[in-house]
């Protein structure tokens, strides 16, 4: 089988990358190794900014976002019992909006099939072949052994897929792994905040966010090796009373512990093979980016693998990996910026007050306010290149 853009991985990246080429007329054929329930359940972001939510809706997909999405104006950092606001919309003139990735998955899962954009779940055993060709190829299992040919590949396959070990001889990679993780639980109780409450604490940073008016979702800093069953509801619950103050409580439907990672792997290409999302890069969730990335990647692949398809012109593609890693970096400064400002980094007591000092600064200046302001709410899209 022939299709012009063979895509790994029906993540934000590979979906939206798909109804990008579909309203460009590219064919694409999206494989996934995990069934369709799992991808349209598991929990991960909320937080989208206002560059994803314009995307999205250009996209056709917006109507549900713009129903059920929370849009808000700002955050509150918390510190010493007491909650500061920042004003995100009054100091950028922009905004977020808190829609479940989950949601955007199935918003885009459902576009992609009824436009005819197959969406093959389930594949096993994906192998890349011919990556330096013109005509690269994807091996992969599904109902039987399947050969895809394409004129280009996108690993849209996430952090731990094929895609980037595929190609790893060709790639500088830059990481740090941080000692701590988030221990984040979905709940049914009713947010007992407007907006989301970022909070330091000498116990250890936690997070109190959202999905709609009935499910609360929030996240606590824990150890990295740490081991869930440490974790009973109860001592949830009362670590998140202790660091944030006035907590609503209810049934948690939901609990995991992520690890925290900042990873670059460059260039973001190899031949016919363009790398988007978590599969080239992954921050700490503190800044709300990791999704956020994902999508603005692939609108910039779009019309270079549009350019390369059509008119056989590789310029826009080999330009690819520059015009993306641009805003990647800029998101690995100030999710690094924010986890370092606000978890318990294991410093003691002169780096508590350094972090206080800073959180300090950033209530009472309104410059500090407007710099945090504009990396949150994300800086707007550069033009294509
Ligand atoms: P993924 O969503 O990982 O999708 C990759 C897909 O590829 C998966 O479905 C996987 O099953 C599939 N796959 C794997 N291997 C293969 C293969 N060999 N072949 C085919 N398919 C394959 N980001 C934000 O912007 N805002 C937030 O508020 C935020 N909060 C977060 C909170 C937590 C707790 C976590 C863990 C992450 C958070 N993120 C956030 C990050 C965000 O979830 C990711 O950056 C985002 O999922 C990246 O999308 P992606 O499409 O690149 O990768
Ligand atoms: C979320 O809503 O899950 C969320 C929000 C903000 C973050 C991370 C996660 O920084």
């Amino acid at each position: 089988m022939h299709t012009q853009v063979g895509i790994l991985g029906a993540g934000p990246a590979g979906l939206t990358l798909a109804m990008l080429l579909r309203g460009e007329g590219i064919d694409c054929v999206v494989l996934e190794t995990r069934d369709r329930a799992y991808v349209e359940k598991r929990v991960r972001a909320g937080l989208l900014e206002q560059n994803t939510v314009d995307l999205l809706r250009e996209l056709g997909v917006g109507e549900r976002l713009d129903r059920e999405g929370l849009e808000h104006n700002g955050i509150y950092l918390r510190h010493g019992g007491t909650n500061h606001y920042i004003d995100m919309a009054a100091l950028t003139g922009r905004h977020i909006t808190i829609y479940g990735q989950q949601e955007v998955v199935k918003d885009l899962t459902n576009a992609l099939l009824s436009k005819g954009v197959p969406i093959h779940f389930e594949v096993g055993d994906v192998t890349l072949h011919d990556l330096e060709s013109a005509l690269p190829r994807i091996a992969y299992e599904h109902e039987g052994p399947n050969e895809l040919t394409c004129d280009a590949i996108a690993g849209c396959d996430g952090f731990h897929g094929v895609s980037r070990p595929t190609i790893a001889e060709h790639l500088t990679e830059h990481e740090y792994v941080y000692a701590f993780g988030w221990l984040g639980i979905l709940a049914e109780a009713q947010p007992a905040t407007d907006e989301l409450i970022y909070a330091w604490h000498a116990d250890g940073f936690a997070l109190y966010t959202m999905r709609s008016q009935t499910i609360s979702r929030l996240y606590l800093q824990v150890p990295a090796d740490e081991d869930i069953e440490n974790w009973p509801d109860e001592r949830i619950w009362a670590a998140l009373r202790t660091r944030l103050g006035n907590v609503n409580e209810g049934r948690i439907v939901d609990k995991g512990i992520t690890p925290m990672r900042s990873f670059v792997a460059e260039p973001m290409q190899y031949g016919r093979l363009f790398l988007a999302g978590d599969s080239a890069h992954i921050v700490p969730p503190t800044g709300a980016k990791g999704l956020n990335l994902a999508v603005n990647d692939v609108r910039l692949l779009a019309p270079a693998l549009t350019e390369l398809i059509r008119k056989g012109e590789t310029g826009r593609a080999d330009g690819y990996t520059t015009a993306a890693l641009g805003r990647v970096w800029r998101a690995q400064d100030f999710s690094n910026y924010m986890t370092q400002m606000l978890h318990d980094l294991g410093g003691g007591p002169f780096q508590e007050r350094l972090q206080l000092a800073r959180l300090e600064y950033i209530a009472r200046s309104e410059a500090a306010a407007h710099s945090l302001a504009e990396n949150y709410v994300g800086l707007p899209a550069e033009p294509e290149f």
